[in-house]
This record gives C-alpha cells, sequence and structure tokens, in this order.
C-alpha cells in the first residue's frame, strides 16, 4: 500500500452497547492512501482512535465471508472494498440489517445459517451409487450449469438486503440458490425431496433483486429462485394464493374472454387511438394489465394520456391487442405462459408501427429490455418517467401551478435496481413548484422494495410487520413526509394498502409522480 495520505475520510459508525442495549454514533477521521479498504479504516481505528470498536474480520481476502457491514447504506465486505473508490469524504458504517446485533458492527449470524440449515446441501443419490468409480463423471456443460452458483462465501450479504427476509418464515436468497445447485447438478438426484422446504415460502420474494446486486461473488440468487419457482410450477406444487396470480393474469389475455371491453374502460372519456383503428403511430403506449384493470390505476393511465395530449404526442395503444407483459408469469416460473404472451405482443409492436414504445410500469419496461425474446427484438421502450423527463428538460412540458407537499420519491426496484433510472423521475419531481422533495433513508441502490414483486402484490398472506411496503410506509412516516411519490402501478397498490393497514390515511398518501406533475400544469 501507497505510504502517501490522499485523503481524510470522515468514518460515522453506528455502535452498540450491550450492556445497556443502546445505540449511539462515533466519529472518526482516517487518514486513506491509495488501496486503503474499509476493514483497513477499521483496524487502523481500533489500534489508534478507540480500542473498544468490535467488528468481526479474518481472512482480510473475500474469503470467510465474516467482515459484512453497511457502507452508505449499501452492504458490502469490508476488506473488499476500498475507500477511494466510494469518492466520498464522508462515510456512514453500520451493521447489515436482518439479523440481531451483538455489540456495534458484529450481528448474530446464526439465524442466517438455521435457514440454510433447511436445506440439504449434499449430494443426494442411492447409498450403492456413492460406490461407483465413475461417480463425479461431469462434462463441462453440466458443470457449468451450476458452477456459479457454487462461488458463495456465506457472508450473509444478500439475506441482509432481502425484503422478503423480514418474515422468518422465508428461507432467504443464498439457502434458496443453495437448493437449486444442487438440482442443477447432474450428480444428484433428491429433486422431490429438496421441493419441500421452499415450497410454502419460496413465493414470498419479490424479485427485487437486491441479493443479486449486492452479492460480493456475483452469484445470481434472484435468477435461481425463478428456477427453483419453475421446478414447483412444474411440479405441481403451488400455494393456491400463487395458482390465483396465473390464473388471474391469464385470463385478461384469453382471447374469448370478456377482457376487451373491460381494457378501454380506463380510457372513457379520452379519445385514445387504439389498434386495430390505428396500426401507427409516433408512440406505442403499454399501459400494463394493473392500469387496466385496477381502478385506482386507471387514474394513473388517464394523466398519461392527458400528458401526451398536452405535449401533442402522436400516440396509440394496442387495445384489446395488448396482453400482459408477462412480468408476473416469468418471475413466478411459468416460462411458458410467458412465452406464450411475450410471443404475441412481439408479433403486435411488429404490426404496429411505431418509433418508440413508452410504459407506465417498470416491470413491462424491464422485461421488454432484459428479458429474452423482448430482449432479442432490441426494442427502443422508455419508461414514462424517461419520456416525461426529457420532455421537461427539452421545455415542452411547463408545471407552473405550486403543489404544496412534503414528498418523499420511493425508488422501485424494476425500474431502479434493474435498470438504474434514478434521476428520471427526480427530475419530474424537481421540475414541480412547491414540492418539498426528501430522500428517504433507504434510497436509489439501497431503495427498500414495496413487496408487490413475482406476483406478490396480490397474494399478500404475511402479518403486517412481515410486510416490506409496511416498513416502507413507517420509514417514510419517520421522515415527516405528506406523500410517498412512487413510479410503479404495484408501488401504488402495496404501499396504499400499508398505509390503510397502518391507519395513517389522514397523514400519508401515496401518489404516482405523474398525478403530481397533472396537479402542477
Ligand atoms: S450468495 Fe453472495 S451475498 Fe449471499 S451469502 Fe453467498 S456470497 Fe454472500
Ligand atoms: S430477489 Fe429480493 S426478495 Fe427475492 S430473494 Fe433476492 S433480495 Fe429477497
Ligand atoms: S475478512 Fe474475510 S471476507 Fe472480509
Amino acid at each position: 500500500m501507497s505510504t502517501k495520505v490522499e485523503k481524510m475520510v470522515e468514518f460515522k459508525i453506528t455502535r452498540f452497547n450491550p450492556d445497556n442495549r443502546k445505540s449511539y454514533i462515533s466519529t472518526f477521521k482516517v487518514p486513506i492512501r491509495k488501496g486503503t479498504t474499509i476493514l483497513d479504516s477499521l483496524l487502523y481505528i481500533k489500534d489508534n482512535l478507540d480500542e473498544t470498536l468490535t467488528f468481526r474480520h479474518s481472512c482480510r481476502m473475500g474469503i470467510c465471508g465474516s467482515c459484512a457491514v453497511n457502507i452508505n447504506g449499501q452492504p458490502m465486505l469490508a476488506c473488499y472494498t476500498q475507500v477511494l473508490q466510494l469518492n466520498a469524504d464522508s462515510l456512514t458504517i453500520e451493521p447489515i440489517a436482518n439479523l440481531p446485533v451483538i455489540k456495534d458492527l458484529v450481528v448474530d449470524i446464526q439465524p442466517f445459517f438455521e435457514q440454510y440449515k433447511k436445506t440439504t446441501n449434499i449430494l443426494i443419490k442411492p447409498e450403492q451409487e456413492f460406490k461407483k468409480t465413475d461417480q463425479f463423471v461431469q462434462s463441462p456443460a453440466e458443470l457449468k450449469k451450476f458452477w456459479d452458483l457454487t462461488l458463495c462465501i456465506k457472508c450473509s450479504i444478500c439475506y441482509s438486503a432481502c425484503p422478503a427476509a423480514i418474515d422468518e418464515k422465508f428461507l432467504g436468497p443464498e439457502s434458496l440458490t443453495a437448493n437449486y445447485r444442487f438440482v442443477a447438478d447432474s450428480r444428484d438426484q433428491g429433486c422431490p425431496g429438496r421441493l419441500k422446504p421452499m415450497a410454502d415460502n419460496i413465493w414470498l420474494c419479490t424479485q427485487c433483486n437486491s441479493c443479486t446486486l449486492f452479492c460480493p461473488k456475483l452469484v445470481g440468487c434472484a435468477n435461481a429462485i425463478v428456477d427453483d419457482h419453475s421446478l414447483l410450477v412444474e411440479a405441481g406444487a403451488l400455494p393456491k394464493t400463487v395458482i390465483d396470480v396465473l390464473e388471474r393474469v391469464y385470463k385478461y389475455h384469453n382471447p374469448m374472454g370478456t377482457h376487451q371491453s373491460k381494457r378501454m374502460d380506463w380510457a372513457r372519456d379520452l379519445t385514445v387511438k387504439a389498434y386495430p383503428a390505428a396500426t401507427k403511430a409516433d408512440v406505442l403506449f403499454f399501459v400494463c394489465c394493473s392500469d387496466v384493470y385496477d381502478l385506482r390505476n386507471q387514474e394513473v393511465a388517464r394523466a398519461m394520456v392527458q400528458m401526451f395530449n398536452k405535449l401533442g404526442t402522436d400516440f396509440a395503444t394496442l387495445g384489446a391487442e395488448e396482453w400482459c407483459c408477462g412480468d408476473h408469469m416469468l418471475r413466478l416460473g411459468e416460462k411458458g405462459l410467458f412465452e406464450e404472451l411475450a410471443k404475441h405482443n412481439i408479433e403486435m409492436f411488429k404490426k404496429f408501427n411505431s418509433n418508440k414504445i413508452v410504459t407506465l410500469s417498470p416491470h413491462c419496461y424491464n422485461t421488454f429490455k432484459n428479458d429474452k425474446p423482448y430482449a432479442d427484438e432490441k426494442l427502443n421502450v422508455q419508461h414514462y418517467t424517461e419520456y416525461l423527463a426529457d420532455a421537461v428538460k427539452q421545455g415542452r412540458i411547463k408545471p407552473v401551478k405550486s403543489v404544496k407537499r412534503k414528498v418523499a420519491y420511493h425508488d422501485p426496484c424494476f425500474l431502479g435496481k434493474r435498470n438504474e433510472v434514478y434521476d428520471a423521475p427526480r427530475q419530474v419531481l424537481q421540475a414541480i413548484p412547491g414540492l418539498q422533495i426528501v430522500e428517504m433513508k433507504r434510497t436509489r441502490q439501497s431503495s427498500f422494495c414495496c413487496g408487490g414483486g413475482a406476483g406478490r402484490v396480490w397474494t399478500e398472506d404475511a402479518q403486517p410487520e412481515k410486510r416490506p411496503c409496511v416498513s416502507r410506509v413507517k420509514e417514510a412516516l419517520a421522515l415527516g413526509v405528506d406523500t410517498i411519490a412512487v413510479a410503479c402501478p404495484y408501488c401504488v397498490t402495496t404501499l396504499e394498502d400499508a398505509v390503510k393497514v397502518l391507519d395513517v390515511e389522514n397523514k400519508i398518501a401515496v401518489k404516482d409522480v405523474l398525478e403530481l406533475l397533472k396537479e402542477s400544469v
């Protein structure tokens, strides 16, 4: 490590004294050289400034998994993280979440391992198979199916970042991934038994992607959980709540059903061009099945139509031929039905001549951009917040009326964590006069999921205190805001439910960014 001190960085460390059970914050200034890690800094503090500071570490090289802490709200390995790369003069260091704190930065990791022990993490096959000499022979292709999932170092970072893990019933990202790692292993024959421990709780996963985003070893937990879902779908081992979601989404798109008239209810009083009367427009507005069928979200769809009209945009919808993007189907493991929906929509995108697709929902947006077969089409797709942020920047839309609200913006996972769209919604809000905007404590990449993804918006059965949306509304209330701004139909539904559960309708409202913009133009 270089001897030259590049800068002094302030460390604000959350401490916990187990004797009086009190938390407090200690602040230290640490000299930072090229290559200084967070762990080096903590050791510097202990050696030179405060010998009572307590934290855990061992290998100092990203292998033992013991040194995870929250750095500026994000869980990371202290030994793996260089201070200069964080590009900050001040850092907050806290213990990781979802595990009880023992002292200062040391958490009790036992609950994480208790979940892990509920799955069988050795090969399962008949006794005589183990005696065969060729028992471990695998082709490179067979090895590739699970190899990346073996790189886990049991640091519990994914567990600490997981909104579903606030319900102790949930096995957690790593255990579910380890379970799939063995199912995907050609040497293993334990699949039916491996489905049992996860069958009743895996559906609590919202597919927020935090586990994958923060894993220091790039283990793709979120996708492995989708593969677990698929196994359960194939085995027909689905709880009724999940069957209801799958049926609900599919019945919307049954061409023999009664959905066609409903599809245009949201557009009543508005003149919206739709396929087949219209076969081309500059913008194809993809509305999202939630916005079509949910009365509350129809208001948001109408607000977007009004914005298009104000902007003079040449736009149209697919009308009855817009089928669900299939996001929920895919995340719940119903890959066959997802492909059926995707095939239809892609066919319609080809029939309809437009320059770009604008979606209301981050879920449609993410699926069109990132999930095959949509992704293969390289569709020109924008989320509505991106479309409107451009219009605001170009001066084509001018919010003028003052909107007197104190607002915290909640980043939807499928827009933020999955697509890094953090600024566009904020730019729209910042353009509205009168709005006082404050940031949530857990914001942008560290945002805390509303709990609505992967069909959970329609399957909520957890007790109120174990619902991510309730935790999120409490966080907003603590900030003293009167409005939570969102940019996703599922966030509207889940957070409004939480407001009702907490009986705080007179204190806080949930508004889509579009609704706030509409109040101002
Ligand atoms: S999957 Fe990644 S984040 Fe989770 S315990 Fe393993 S290494 Fe840590
Ligand atoms: S995708 Fe989100 S909810 Fe699902 S296991 Fe990962 S962190 Fe938890
Ligand atoms: S000290 Fe071992 S992973 Fe950081």
